[in-house]
């Protein structure tokens, strides 16, 4: 399947995330579905993105909503197995968007036949795919590494009176990435879906796929640190984070170079420092884009944001793109965590974002401003958030799609698997009001992609607010809740409500968490 060859377009692209589940259900079973998507491609376009991203689509036993593969060949049959993938692939390339899926490389599901077959028989083929360790001296875990609920990272089998790792649940056997047969079935798996026509993958735990050899303890963190990066008091220093990974990247890198246009490989790099993020770029032969976690959980302030998103700028290797993301499914959505659900913030945010040279990624709901949902503790469907008293559920950020304002928000005519929360918007309640963030959102993604390119230069700084220059524009941010004033170009002046008006060169005043950006006449 080809698709318009532009090398360069990863410097002014967006890509939207959907979380399928939670998308648009076409059957009525209560879960969104790949059919939901199709349904939905008009609306998608007419945002102006350049392609969407799925969240996992294999078969799957659902522990953590298909991050648990139980077949890395097929689509799980409630999204509509391999035909709605089929469609899907044909009509949006009709509308010229790239398709790009989640790959999990980091484990599999414990149902899968790999891991089957290794916890029955010490003597199967497959043992030698996962992390097998003895007990320890004194007859513990085999080490003090925990996983993503904070337990031990080992489970025992009695069976063969060995421990087997997990990062995340039980549920999901982390793969023994040190066995180069591993390595040559995930060299199949790329190129079983490249060949299906997908455009690129975003990987899973990209940081985090081989482990130490040695299995040493993870050394404790600072007691003052309880940044997202550390974990349970633990830095991932030995269970993730390993430099072996860098190798398989610029081997996937070439597996995708063999395709026409390259295939787009997006890593999931959950690292709480730019210089370790920029790493996955290698010399731009690694990972086409790392995600900046850093910049995703800086404080929404001038003074912290501005000199990260510079810093990146500045360190990303010759040809790369920075790759940017406010929203995701296993956070704070950025309406409430950056902007505390404050529309002007919100409107500001998303200027912000639509401005930045490289790639953004818009998680649905973003274009609505969506913030977080909360839902009672019996409602939610998230193992690994749901039972842990720390840290963010991320079910709040996970609720259905309020497309309409009907009792289920024309998001299915069943039950929906998750409830959507107190529903404040619809897709439908913004279309029909001009100035809606929506209709911001599709005005600046229109913006980014016919005037955004790099570099990005600072003209102001200070506590208050930032403005930049990028390509065609002048961007003024203010982050504080005081009137300034800023000295602006010539041009047309689009504010945050999207409305346009040509300024003469002067002062123009930004009301407190307001923007607007000037676009060279
Ligand atoms: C990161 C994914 O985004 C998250 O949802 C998942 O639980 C873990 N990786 C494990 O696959």
């Amino acid at each position: 399947m080809s698709r318009s060859p532009d090398p360069n377009w990863l410097g002014n692209a967006t890509i939207y995330q959907i979380y399928v589940r939670s998308f648009a259900d076409a059957d009525g079973d209560g879960n969104g579905d790949i059919d939901g998507v199709v349904e939905h491609l008009p609306y998608i376009k007419s945002l102006g993105v350049d392609a969407i991203w799925l969240s996992p689509i294999m078969p799957s036993p659902n522990h953590d909503w298909g991050y648990d593969v139980s077949d890395y060949y097929s689509v799980a049959s409630d999204y509509g197995g391999m035909p709605a993938l089929r469609r899907l692939i044909e009509q949006t390339s009709q509308l010229s968007l790239k398709v790009i899926l989640d790959l999990i490389p980091n484990h599999t599901s414990s149902e899968h036949p790999w891991f089957v077959s290794a916890r029955s028989n010490v003597e199967s083929p497959y043992r030698d795919y996962y992390v097998w360790a003895d007990p320890s001296d004194d007859g513990g875990v085999p080490n003090n590494w925990l996983d993503a609920t904070g337990s031990s990272a080992w489970t025992y089998d009695s069976n063969s009176q060995q421990y087997f790792l997990h990062n995340f649940l039980s549920t999901q056997p982390d793969l023994n990435w040190w066995n180069p047969k591993v390595q040559e079935e995930f060299q199949n798996i790329l190129r079983f879906w490249f060949d299906r026509g997908i455009d690129g993958f975003r990987v899973d735990v990209a940081h985090g796929i081989f482990k130490d050899r040695l299995l040493r303890d993870d050394p404790a963190a600072p007691t003052t640190d309880a940044s997202p990066f550390t974990h349970f008091g633990l830095l991932e220093t030995y269970s993730k984070n390993r430099p072996e990974v860098h190798a398989l990247f610029r081997n996937w890198r070439q597996l995708a170079a063999t395709y026409q246009p390259p295939k787009l490989l997006i890593g999931e790099t959950w690292v709480g420092d730019v210089d370790r993020m920029i790493r996955f770029y290698g010399n731009n032969d690694e990972l086409d884009l790392a995600m900046n976690f850093p910049f995703t959980f800086a404080d929404f302030q001038a003074r912290t944001i501005a000199p990260l998103i510079t810093e990146t700028l500045g360190k990303l290797p010759a040809g790369a793109y920075g790759c940017w993301a406010a929203s995701n499914h296993d956070i704070s959505r950025f309406p409430t965590r950056w902007c505390n659900d404050d529309e002007a913030r919100v409107r500001s945010a998303l200027m912000l974002l639509a401005t930045l040279p490289g790639t953004l990624i818009l998680y649905y709901g973003d274009e609505l401003g969506l913030g977080d949902s909360v839902l009672e503790n019996q409602m939610l469907r998230d193992e690994i958030t749901a039972q842990t008293s720390v840290g963010f559920k991320r079910d709040y950020a996970r609720t259905p799609m309020p497309w309409n304002n009907d009792p289920k928000h024309g998001f299915t005519q069943g039950n929906p698997w998750l409830p959507f929360g107190q529903v404040t918007t619809s897709v439908e309640t913004q279309q029909a009001d001009e100035h809606s963030i929506l209709n911001l959102t599709r005005k600046l993604l229109s913006i980014r992609r016919e005037n955004v390119s790099s570099p990005l230069v600072t003209c102001l700084l200070d506590e208050l607010a930032w403005s930049y220059r990028v390509g065609q524009l002048e961007v003024h941010i203010n982050f504080s809740d005081q009137r300034v004033q800023h000295p602006t170009s010539a041009g047309i002046l689009i504010d945050s409500r999207g409305s346009e008006r040509p300024v003469p060169e002067g002062r123009n005043t930004l009301e407190p968490f307001d923007a607007f950006i000037i676009r060279s006449s």
